[in-house]
């Protein structure tokens, strides 16, 4: 999976980071969103298309239990660079490498963008294999009709709709409990959902 959108990243790896690769470069609102879900976890966490590593950082130094993974080597390199405090390493979205049932909260801020839509699944079900029950996922993406294509400065990507998402999710055994839009003047719209895995826990506890 990806292996077009590595090669683009890849290429424009440094100029994306130095553009976008400090928490300055992100709304407040999302700061806060993202830090309080992370802040209400216990376990550990995947940043899942970390990119440049400045969430991972971010959390990290709230004290999250929390690791990075890319596609993009240049950016696991870069990342472990700006940001000593953290682990980094390279992973693809559909294989995040982690155990069934091992992660308590999975980050995908604006990484499931360049799936093509028919792939979101693939990537959606991985998530869905690695949270535990009542683990969640926080998913940034660019709000609109479901699988539409847009220009992108690195890769293809699409947008999505919250309503699609949360159907997506759904066929995975994953539950939205918080959704978020925002437009901008100037911006493509923003959404934000958090889902969290339906299921139970040894012990008959449900979630
Ligand atoms: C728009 S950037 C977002 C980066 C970071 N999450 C942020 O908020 O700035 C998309 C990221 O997703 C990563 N990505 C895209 N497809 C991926 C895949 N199949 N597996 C792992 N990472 C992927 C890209 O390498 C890139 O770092």
């Amino acid at each position: 999976m990806g292996e077009a959108v590595r090669v683009a990243y890849e290429a424009k790896a440094d100029e994306y980071a130095e553009r976008f690769g400090t928490m300055a470069a992100v709304h407040q609102s999302d700061r806060d969103l993202v830090a309080g879900w992370a802040q209400g976890i216990s376990g550990h966490i995947i940043d899942a298309g970390c990119g440049p590593g400045h969430w991972t950082g971010f959390l990290k130094d709230l004290g999250c239990d929390i690791e990075g993974v890319d596609l993009v080597a240049r950016f696991i390199d870069a990342a472990r660079t700006s940001f000593p405090q953290a682990m980094f390493r390279t992973a693809s979205l559909d294989n995040l490498g982690s155990r069934d049932g091992q992660l308590a909260g999975i980050l995908a801020w604006y990484s499931v963008i360049h799936l093509p839509p028919g792939e979101l699944h693939v990537a959606l079900a991985e998530f869905a294999r690695c949270l535990r029950p009542g683990g969640t996922v926080v998913l940034g993406f660019f709000d609109g009709p479901a699988g539409e294509a847009f220009p992108h400065a690195v890769a293809p990507a699409h947008t999505w709709s919250v309503a699609a998402m949360r159907s997506d999710l759904a066929a995975e055994g994953l539950e939205v409990t918080e959704a978020h839009v925002r437009s901008e003047p100037g911006c493509r719209p923003h959404a934000a959902v958090v889902a969290r895995k339906l299921g139970v826990r040894e012990g008959a506890e449900t979630f």
